[in-house]
């Protein structure tokens, strides 16, 4: 029994979807919220399917809502790891993944520090392939899940403004997250030291008229519907690049928390640095931070892209 996609698709990146395309993932998304929360009992899409989570980073969010999604479409997972696999012996993705795509399974999500590892793999493979974070390119799945946090918080995303604050340059979040907002018509303001932010780094400042860049969070915090932060990510370097005042300056303290709108809400994609990018006591008593709901939405925004990619495989007898 061979398994081929009718026509396989794969999730790889936002940039390059349309607003028909991303509205219908995202209603997907919310419809699975329920199921997300234990409201309403599983659906058995992928029933008697294996998914692949091959993470050669580390997670937490991610790797455990695919595995959670897995299980609310009624399907089976294993994950792989760097630690414990052959890619510690040198065995390289493409490898790696053709040698699980033998196994049978019906998809495969990846995690790796190679920006662009994702679509390599798809290009040799059969079966669907969903981007679970690549380097600094995109983690297009923490994307669809703060877009459903910002609609569920806020409406209509068309004309609502966003500030993302922190490592916009280097930050696979960001770069989804930006993607994703511009698409459906939000105003995006990009805030960070200019060593994160600037339009050099950042090309589609000079495409669309719905984004800019201030390094002056303080001008801008009274008039925003949301404010994303990101992590300062240690782990590549960014703690070395940031000045001892990035708190200061960037840091959502309870002084700047008490400037936002009555409405507007707080996102993080996790983990957290508490008392770098938000105190914790905006974090653990701000009634506009949605942290813990963007988990949620986490598992519900991957059961909506499983499900979509997944059923379109069909067995052959070859
Ligand atoms: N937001 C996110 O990608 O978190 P993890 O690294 O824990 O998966």
């Amino acid at each position: 029994m061979v398994i081929v996609a009718a026509v396989k698709q794969d999730f790889l990146q936002i940039e390059g979807m349309t607003r028909s395309e991303l509205t219908r993932l995202l209603d997907a998304a919310e419809a699975n919220v329920p199921i997300a929360e234990q409201r309403q009992s599983r659906k058995e899409v992928l029933s008697g399917k294996v998914v692949a989570n091959i993470f050669l980073e580390d997670s937490t969010r991610t790797r455990c809502s695919f595995e959670t999604a897995v299980h609310r479409l009624g399907g089976q997972v294993f994950t792989l790891t760097a630690a414990g696999s052959s890619t510690s012996k040198g065995e390289g993705l493409i490898d790696t993944a053709l040698n699980v795509e033998a196994m049978g399974v019906s998809a495969i999500v990846m995690r790796t520090n190679i920006s662009g590892g994702p679509a390599m793999v798809a290009r040799r493979v059969r079966i669907p392939v969903i981007n679970a974070g690549d380097g600094r390119h995109e983690h297009p799945t923490q994307g669809l899940l703060d877009l459903v946090t910002l609609r569920e918080s806020l409406g209509q995303l068309q004309g609502k403004r966003v500030c993302i604050v922190g490592d916009i340059a280097h930050s696979r979040v960001a770069h989804s997250a930006l993607q994703g907002l511009v698409v459906m018509g939000a105003r995006v303001s990009l805030v960070g030291p200019p060593t994160f932010v600037n339009k050099n780094q950042i090309n589609i400042v000079k495409h669309s008229d719905l984004v800019s860049i201030t390094h002056d969070l303080d001008g801008i915090i009274n008039e925003v519907d949301a404010i994303m932060l990101l992590r300062v990510q240690n782990e590549r370097g960014a703690g070395s690049l940031i000045s001892d005042d990035y708190r200061t300056l960037y840091g959502l303290t309870p002084e700047r928390a008490a400037r936002l709108l009555p409405h507007a809400v707080v996102l993080h994609p996790g983990p957290v640095n508490r008392g770098i990018e938000i105190d914790d006591s905006v974090a653990d008593r701000h009634g506009g931070v949605r942290i813990l709901r963007q988990v949620t939405h986490g598992v519900a925004a991957r059961m909506a892209v499983l499900e979509q990619l997944v059923p379109s495989l069909v067995e052959t007898g070859q």
